[in-house]
């Protein structure tokens, strides 16, 4: 049987405002996301019944707790497929680093299906069951910058940002991962970033399209820092570090623990990687990946 074989990208939040807790349990926000071409590999091969998952990484789960197999799970019973499918997923996207990894997978899962059984499934119903597997699932069946709104899933796509052109993310995962459940409940005990006001989302995509990078510098934003980084101060000294190196935007991502940086041109990022190691040791993930 031929294999389907696919990237899974992550991604950075350039900005996560979140503007007040939903009735839901959810929190309303708006956020700006990135695309990262940093990849997972998933394959998708066709077998007569039963999803058969399997992974690089062993401290992952391969049954209904990864969302890959929740994914194909629910992608089959939509499309009422009783064929089964054997998939294996090559990690190399760190695990609760706010990267978007398994919602990636999740979503390149739905993608890969789609094709694998010839298409059965609209691109509204793929976006259906993106939402139901979780907030940040709907930008990734898209692959341009996106702003989104509601919990994350109302996703509106957009052309890539001209201040972006021929920067790079530096990544940095600082060796522990954060709980995104923990992040968004310890919200709680700071009133102002869990109750943000809507519109600098907008703001920042203006200035980005504008082409300005340093104008856009001091919009770049997360509400979760502010958890975060009271808990985890050392996410801060990276950042302040990478700026004094000529970071042009630092920030965590999603609910971390990544925190990335801008900077204007790649050999400016790729010099800084020997310099982080020297001063911080090497137990950190260093990625960096020019904004393509
Ligand atoms: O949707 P997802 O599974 O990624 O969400 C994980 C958890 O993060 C949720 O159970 C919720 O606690 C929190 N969350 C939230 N508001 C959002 C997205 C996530 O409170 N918009």
């Amino acid at each position: 049987m031929t294999a389907l074989k696919r990237n899974s990208p992550c991604k950075v939040n350039l900005l996560l405002n979140i503007l007040g807790r939903r009735p839901d349990g959810f929190h309303a926000l708006e956020t700006v996301f990135h695309p990262v071409n940093l990849c997972d590999r998933l394959t998708f091969t066709r077998r007569p019944a039963e999803i058969q998952l399997t992974c690089s990484d062993p401290s992952l789960p391969t049954d209904a707790a990864n969302l890959v197999h929740r994914a194909a799970t629910a992608f089959l019973s939509a499309a009422k497929i009783s064929d089964g499918v054997r998939i294996h997923l090559e990690k190399q996207i760190p695990l609760a680093a706010g990267l978007g990894g398994g919602s990636g997978n999740a979503a390149t899962t739905l993608l890969g299906l789609n094709e694998l059984f010839g298409q059965p499934l609209p691109a509204a119903k793929l976006a259906e069951l993106a939402a139901a597997l979780g907030s940040d699932v709907n930008f990734f069946l898209q692959d341009q910058p996106a702003l989104a709104t509601g919990r994350g899933e109302i996703v509106e796509a957009l052309s890539p940002f001209p201040a972006l052109r021929g920067a790079s993310f530096f990544l940095i995962h600082p060796g522990f991962g954060i709980s995104t459940p923990w992040a968004y409940q310890n919200l709680d005990r700071f009133p102002a970033a869990q109750n943000g006001m809507p519109g600098r989302a907008r703001k920042l995509i203006n200035l980005l399209q504008a082409g300005d990078l340093a104008a856009a510098s001091p919009e770049f934003y997360n509400s979760l820092e502010a958890p975060a980084l009271d808990k985890y101060p050392i996410l801060k000294i990276y950042q302040d570090f990478l700026r004094a190196q000529g970071a042009v935007a630092t920030l965590m991502s999603g609910s971390g623990s990544t925190t990335f940086a801008i900077f204007p041109e790649l050999a400016a990022a790729e010099a800084v990687v020997e310099k982080f190691k020297a001063k911080f040791g090497g137990n950190c993930w260093l990625a960096v990946v020019p904004v393509s």
